[in-house]
């Protein structure tokens, strides 16, 4: 990323940049707390939707005329751009998917052919449905063993026990790097740097670090990466695999159809180079161009005042939380992020939910796509405050303020 030392970060002109912010919602003002599931869009990237469906819409890498081109130049510089935002060595490392659950979906269905019976693969006890169920599929069709890496009550990952659980079968470790759930920052240089030491490779889900730590894919040397675009202030449909070239290289295709190919006759069928032999048919052009555009964007603020504004917010509502009784946080991880889960014994999370909504607050509650991790916790789901850096201190006064008026409601 870019010097961030000329860049300012001011709460209130930052909100200014997100026009979903400034609405009301049951006549109260908005306070978005479900950054988790998606963020909202600040104006740079709105414009760009706009612009390119107003004026730009055309498809792309075939068509000679100046829309098509246009429209092709603009995809690939964003690609680019991410490629520079995550520091991976070339843009052809960077693959556009659907998101998240695309891109480990193509790494199970791709690098998974070259996976032989016995061979293992380890995930973590706090992954997100995503991360879970494609290596369940493959583990199914190959013959292959899935092996679960321990957590303690914090919603830390037992070292120590993943370690032991690495040997020469393990082929792949599939991780989180920041629980949806519990706000868990897991180390993953360390788990990289331990996997390969028995010549596994890594796959870091990055479906809730990308907005909120600096990615650099070449220091952490993990061999996948993949995020969604709407996490990280661009639409939705459009996320990114980062692989390594060597891996994407030896990996056959994931789909097939246009743009994927070198040369088609009845016979047989070569593929295009990287990045397009893993990119199947007419791609999401705008999604694309306007993920560019939300990159574009943090790129212009101080991102480490960001983040350190984010922690600040969590910290701070949970410093409040743990005063409220018969309240339990749910994941204490000592690194963490702005992620705060909380349950009561006999109030369900839903009815919560229900009423921070009409006091004009939105949470997440259930189980966050990770069944698992509840039954590890014996509770059926959690309410969820996910933070980003526009929340606000107030806005956490306020939630605490409706969350006291639900709870006297609820007793
Ligand atoms: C940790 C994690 N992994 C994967 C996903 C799936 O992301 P998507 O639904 O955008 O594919 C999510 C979404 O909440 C997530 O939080």
């Amino acid at each position: 990323m870019s010097d961030t030392s000329k860049k300012t970060f001011i709460v209130r002109e930052i909100r200014e940049q997100f026009p979903a912010l400034r609405q009301q919602v049951y006549g109260k003002n908005l306070i978005y707390f479900d950054n988790g599931a998606t963020s909202q869009k600040p104006q740079l990237v709105l414009d760009a939707i706009n612009k390119f469906y107003s004026k730009e819409n055309a498809n792309i890498h075939r068509g000679v005329h100046f829309m098509s081109q246009k429209a092709t130049t603009e995809y690939e510089e964003s690609r680019k751009r991410i490629q520079r935002f995550i520091n991976a060595r070339k843009s052809d490392e960077v693959i556009f998917t659907k998101g998240t659950t695309d891109g480990i979906n193509l790494v199970a269905n791709s690098f998974g052919e070259l996976l032989k019976t016995g061979d293992e693969i380890i995930i973590s006890a706090m992954e997100h449905h995503s991360n879970i169920v494609p290596w369940q599929m493959l583990c199914m069709r190959k013959g292959l063993t899935l092996r679960v890496a321990p957590i303690n009550e914090r919603g830390e990952l037992l070292m120590e026990t993943f370690e032991q659980m690495l040997t020469k079968k393990t082929k792949l470790v599939a991780i989180t790097h920041i629980s949806n759930t519990l706000g868990t920052i897991n180390p993953i240089k360390e788990i990289v740097s331990k996997a390969h030491a028995v010549g596994a490779k890594v796959l870091v889900d990055g479906a809730q670090s990308i907005q909120h730590l600096k990615i650099d894919v070449k220091a952490l040397d993990c061999d996948f990466y993949v995020f969604s675009s709407h996490k990280v202030f661009g639409p939705t449909g459009i996320g990114v695999l980062y692989g390594k070239e060597s891996l994407l290289d030896a990996m056959p295709p994931y789909q097939g159809g246009g743009d994927m190919i070198s040369k088609v006759t009845f016979e047989r069928t070569t593929y295009n180079e990287l990045p397009f032999k893993f990119e199947a048919g007419t791609p999401h052009v705008a999604g694309g161009i306007c993920l560019g555009k939300a990159f574009e964007y943090l790129e212009s603020i101080d991102f480490d005042a960001a983040e350190k504004h984010e922690r600040s917010l969590a910290k701070y509502a949970e410093d409040i939380l743990d005063t409220f009784e018969g309240l339990r946080i749910i994941g204490e991880a000592k690194d963490k992020t702005s992620v705060v889960s909380f349950a009561f014994k006999n109030i369900h999370p839903f009815d919560i939910g229900t009423l921070l909504d009409k006091q004009g607050i939105a949470v997440r509650t259930g189980h966050h796509c990770t069944q698992p991790l509840m039954d590890f916790y014996k509770i059926s789901g959690t309410v969820r405050a996910s933070f980003a850096f526009y929340n606000t201190i107030q806005e956490i006064d306020t939630f605490v303020e409706a969350l006291e008026k639900s709870l006297n409601m609820l007793k």
